[in-house]
């Protein structure tokens, strides 16, 4: 062993060593950001945490000795909201759930078109996100909920962080930092050059939650990375463009590669006012894209497909149908808060939504998880899957099927992560393209989240159209491919004309489109969210 080694080694033994006495050093963790008066008794981590409202108070991590062991694959301890929440890359509730999982295997099913282990792989990814990791303030947290949002990193990211009294950023961040989907404003660019990428904005856009019988069509999301995901954003500062542009300068093509235990998620919410008429809320509920006309989107507004939530009992027989037509409620179209994924907006987080989103978020309103995309860095080209709430999520419409549903590993879900349906993207074509030099060729594969891109019509696909064979013009959010849109995204400093948002063909890596580009690692929001670097 030469010495050269010793700081790295000793590095990563700080956080792996389980031995009796060295649970006495104190962990690393993003928590140290934001907590004082760190103490280690016995197995138990103590700090004093400052929650949201810029209060501090104690708070105890128990088991450390198991969490060190749990977090050493470059997870963290982190403070959400004055809590100290022990947070893994990813929870593996099934201990013969591989992740990261190796690329060559992951390739071997993908070139091979074996879809049954990788619909088991995905939904291996859900029952990890949706794993308890511990609780805020009383209230148990999913490991999904606990992760970095954009704002935090670039926060994080900053050369010299402000004191700790003086400081201004999002450090203990909330359980729900929500945001209206992004009309693309890029950080470097003015806007207006390219179609916004959200669905056209439906009559109740601006009045979440309205209590009518109209559904809600708003939604509100959410960006967040998992704890090596995030460490790798903020140690090689990727959201700052001097960054970037300093890559591109040394002939660099592409960002430093994310560690293959990344995963970047789109959580997708509905927020339910806590005082809805007679306690019933409304929303769409997917009907499949049958009903879709060609050339056009079909978001929620179109889908003339109600789906009913009764909000005075938690607990119910629910139904399994949407309500199309929406006629009107009936036990088959009604569901409970327990076939959901969801949290209460505590009196905190309400104030910080209310001024983010600028509208009020009053404590005590029930934020519904109606959906969510992930993205993890297990192969060059990024696994794609995505989940969203289903009626009946044992035979979910399309793009999702009932053989990926017979595929969930019941064991793993509880009755709320139960109700999702998924959709996958681990290639552009089928069968499978070479990731260099291959051929647009094969049949189209379509994957994409109803809530999300469904809505999407060409204009936002106007900017490059690949015909699939030569024939197939995928044009719509129905006819999109995770894989495709995130392949394209590319620093492109000016002259060049920001990269375009594509649907579904196959493109290599190599593609002379990235010329004079920095490719991004297929992440959108780096591309997207870009800030000038303050002065060093
Ligand atoms: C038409 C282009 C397009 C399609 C199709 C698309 N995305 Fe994205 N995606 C974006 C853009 C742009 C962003 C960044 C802005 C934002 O936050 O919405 C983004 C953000 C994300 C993020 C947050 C991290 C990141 O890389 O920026 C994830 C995860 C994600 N998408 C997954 C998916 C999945 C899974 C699918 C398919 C089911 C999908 N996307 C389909 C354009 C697309």
């Amino acid at each position: 062993m030469t010495s050269y080694r010793t700081p790295i080694l000793f590095a990563l033994a700080s956080w792996a060593i389980p031995l009796p006495g060295a649970a006495q050093v104190i962990p690393h963790g993003s928590y140290q950001l934001s907590c004082t008066h760190i103490m280690v008794h016995g197995d138990s981590l103590k700090a004093s945490c400052r929650k949201l409202s810029g209060n501090h108070q104690m708070s105890t991590l128990d088991k450390v000795d198991a969490c060190l062991n749990a977090i050493r694959q470059y997870g963290d301890i982190g403070n959400i909201d004055g809590n100290l929440v022990c947070l893994p890359d990813l929870p593996r509730p099934n201990p013969a759930f591989v992740f990261p999982k190796p690329e060559t295997q992951l390739n071997q099913w993908i070139f091979s078109g074996k879809e049954s282990p990788i619909h088991q792989h995905a939904w291996g990814l859900w029952a990890g996100l949706t794993q308890p990791v511990g609780t805020v303030d009383g209230a148990a947290v999913r490991a999904f909920e606990t992760w970095t949002t954009p704002s935090s990193i670039i926060f994080r990211s900053a050369p010299q962080r402000p004191r700790e009294d003086g400081k201004r950023g999002p450090i203990p961040r909330p359980t729900l930092d929500l945001h209206r989907p992004r009309q693309f404003q890029h950080g470097h660019r003015r806007p207006g050059k390219k179609a916004p990428l959200a669905p056209a904005a439906a009559p109740s856009a601006e009045r979440p939650g309205a209590p009518s019988a109209a559904p809600d069509t708003a939604i509100l999301v959410s960006v967040a990375y998992n704890p090596p995901a995030a460490q790798h954003a903020i140690s090689h500062r990727l959201f700052y463009e001097s960054t970037l542009k300093q890559l591109m300068a040394q002939g660099y093509t592409e960002l430093p590669n994310f560690p293959t235990n990344a995963i970047a998620i789109k959580p997708v919410y509905k927020i339910i006012p806590k005082h809805s008429p007679r306690g019933i809320y409304t929303f769409p509920g997917w009907p499949g894209p049958d009903a879709a006309k060609p050339d056009t989107g079909f978001g929620e507004a179109d889908w003339n497909s109600c789906v009913y939530v009764d909000t005075s009992r938690p607990l119910g027989i629910s139904g399994n149908s949407n309500d199309i037509g929406c006629k009107g409620r009936t036990p088959a179209n009604t569901f409970y808060l327990s076939d959901f994924i969801h949290s209460r907006v505590t009196h905190d987080n309400a104030a910080f939504l209310s001024a983010q989103l600028n509208r009020p978020v009053s404590a005590g309103d029930i934020a519904i998880l109606i959906g969510m995309h992930v993205t993890t860095r297990e192969n060059r080209m990024w696994t794609w899957q995505t989940y969203w709430w289903s009626a009946n999520a044992d035979r979910p419409f399309a793009p999702s099927s009932a053989t990926i549903a017979g595929a969930r590993p019941m064991a793993y879900l509880d009755s709320a992560s139960r109700h999702y349906a998924m959709a996958l993207a681990y290639s552009t074509v089928s069968p499978a393209q070479p990731i260099t030099g291959g051929k647009n060729v094969g049949a189209p594969v379509y994957g994409y989240n109803p809530y999300l891109e469904a809505g999407f019509g060409p204009e936002v696909f106007a900017d490059i159209s690949r015909p699939i064979n030569g024939t197939i013009n995928a044009n719509t959010g129905i006819q999109s491919n995770c894989m495709t849109c995130h392949n394209m995204a590319a620093y492109a400093p000016e002259p060049k004309p920001m990269m375009p948002y594509a649907s579904d063909f196959y493109m290599s890596i190599t593609d002379p489109i990235f010329d004079g580009t920095l490719r991004s690692d297929f992440s959108w929001t780096i591309v997207d969210m870009i800030v000038k670097t303050p002065a060093d």
